[in-house]
């Protein structure tokens, strides 16, 4: 792992936000957190050895507001996460990244969140509002007891459009709502990867710089053609299995590689490209970031040339 600042928290309080959706304050125990910007996630470090990506719901100077669902296939983060935590329980976060920020310019901003992505989105909100901004947030669930903090959108008013797919004539449609918007619109969506896609296919023909998005629950990605890393610093040359990341390769050959996502969406992998051309698989770097091939996340971008030279 890489060497980032952590920081001890207290679960402070926990409430049951929606069925199976669980929301944890995290308050320091040694004083001020970094300031957290709308959009921004935290690792959090838990004490069976997993380290997990949330969204900052909502942040005072001394704690965070995470939220967690449930996973019926949970790997253990969510489960413990939503089961094991208690009040008063210890763990350890990272600084927030802020991979999703919110440009919050004069013109029109449209939220559009799916699950548990109203987290990353609800605090954008509230800046928005607080600004006397023009937004509005989009929140589809599948049925209106779904949705989760209920009180936090009340209080926003009447900006927030819920759109439970039970409820006829209510389901979400991204293709009507990008149509419908004045152009220079700012787009965000965060949800799973089916409502990613649509937002992505609606909003193909926008400039770039209007379509923002934030992909959770992505597979780790491997698989592809075999390639060889040489090692800049060290001046070694390792194998990448096609069925490997190149994570995984370092880590084997017992090489000390930042990493903590493994799916192409935290940044804590970013790692300079001093030589080759990388097949980016990320949810990290813009598009204009990847045409320069200066860097890349190594736990899921592949190669396209034969060997990258990476500045490890
Ligand atoms: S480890 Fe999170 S983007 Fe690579």
């Amino acid at each position: 792992m890489s060497g980032e600042r952590l920081f001890d928290v207290r679960v402070v309080a926990l409430r049951e936000e929606a069925p199976g959706v669980v929301s944890c304050e995290l308050q320091s125990t040694s004083g001020e957190l970094p300031s957290c910007p709308p959009g921004a996630h935290v690792d959090v470090h838990l004490p069976n050895g997993l380290v997990r990506q949330y969204s900052v719901a909502s942040a005072t100077a001394d704690s965070y507001q995470v939220a967690v669902k449930r996973k019926p296939a949970s790997r253990g983060g969510s489960a413990f996460m939503t089961d094991s935590l208690r009040i008063g329980s210890l763990l350890r976060i990272g600084a927030p990244r802020d991979n999703f920020p919110l440009v919050a310019a004069n013109g029109r901003t449209v939220l559009i969140a799916g699950g548990i992505g109203i987290t990353a989105l609800l605090p954008m909100a509230r800046l928005l509002a607080a600004r006397g901004l023009d937004w509005t947030l989009h929140y589809a669930v599948r049925a209106p007891e779904d949705a989760a903090f209920k009180r936090a959108l009340q209080d926003l008013g009447d900006r927030i459009r819920l759109h439970a797919s039970s409820t006829a004539g209510c389901r979400l449609s991204i293709e009507d709502i990008v149509m419908q918007q004045p152009a220079g619109t700012h787009f965000y969506c965060c949800g799973p990867a089916s409502m990613l896609d649509a937002f992505l296919a609606a909003t193909t023909s926008l400039p770039p710089e209007q379509v923002h998005f934030e992909r959770f629950g992505a597979e780790p990605t491997a698989g592809g053609q075999e390639f060889v890393v040489r090692l800049a610093r060290s001046g070694q040359v390792l194998p990448v299995a096609a069925d490997q990341t190149i994570v995984d390769a370092l880590l084997a050959a017992g090489v000390d590689a930042p990493y903590s996502c493994q799916q192409g969406i935290c940044g804590s992998c970013e790692v300079k490209v001093l030589q080759g051309s990388p097949d980016h698989r990320d949810d990290v770097l813009t598009e204009a970031e990847k045409a320069s091939n200066k860097t890349m996340m190594i736990c899921c971008s592949r190669a396209c040339s034969p060997e990258l030279v990476l500045d490890l």
